[in-house]
């Protein structure tokens, strides 16, 4: 567990916004030292993605991560331009970009990431193949709220249903469900396939 000493000035600045705004949605632990753990293994020249970015706590974990490298862009998305502005007015590095807009309208124009954390309905509950379209070879998908039993709407449970079968069923992925939190699932676009050629011929 992450202690209030431990918790990063930009992260308790978002929790502060979301308070503030009465903005409900935040990311929950363990995701927040998961996101930034994940951001500070990105390679040079990576690029990581947010879809939703709330009040900016999943954001700010994320900056966290990648500290004072400049060798890495990290963008989100959020369709709120209220939440947008919000977050846009604090203090970030110059690598973080907060985009206004409907993230599945902008996914398929923003090219591929090294990690994406899929927290907003567009790109996770709908729209979730633009995502993995959207994975570099190699990288990485964080998808939280996939604990079936905190959830009794049967609408709700048949979409973490669907969510978990679609991300398991991915060719492309290789899955590991995290009973922790929320529920988490994380997913690794395997390599492209390249023409096959025997190691041995
Ligand atoms: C669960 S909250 C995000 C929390 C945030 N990632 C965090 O770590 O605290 C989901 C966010 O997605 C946004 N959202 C909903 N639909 C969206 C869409 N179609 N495109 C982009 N963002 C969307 C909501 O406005 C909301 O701020």
């Amino acid at each position: 567990m992450t202690g209030d000493t431990e918790v990063p000035a930009r992260v308790r600045r978002a929790l502060a916004r979301a308070s503030e705004l009465g903005f409900p949605g935040v990311c929950e632990e363990p995701v927040g030292p998961l996101l930034a753990t994940l951001a500070a293994a990105v390679p040079p020249e990576g690029r990581i993605l947010e879809l939703g970015t709330g009040t900016g706590v999943g954001t700010a974990w994320l900056a966290e991560g990648l500290g004072q490298r400049g060798d890495v862009r990290l963008e989100t998305v959020e369709v709120d331009e209220s939440l947008a502005a919000a977050v846009r007015a604090d203090d970030w590095p110059p690598y973080v970009t907060v985009h206004t807009g409907d993230a599945e309208t902008l996914l398929p124009t923003l090219g591929r990431f090294d990690l994406i954390f899929a927290d907003a309905v567009a790109g996770k509950w709908t729209g979730l193949d633009l995502t993995i379209d959207a994975l570099a070879p190699g990288g990485l998908l964080v998808v939280d709220d996939m604990e079936l039993g905190r959830y009794t709407d049967p609408q709700h449970r048949a979409a973490v249903l669907r969510v978990e079968r679609s991300l398991a069923d991915d060719p492309r992925l290789v899955v590991a469900r995290i009973p922790a939190g929320t529920g988490l699932i994380i997913g690794t676009r395997r390599p492209d396939r390249r023409p096959s050629r025997s190691r041995y011929s």
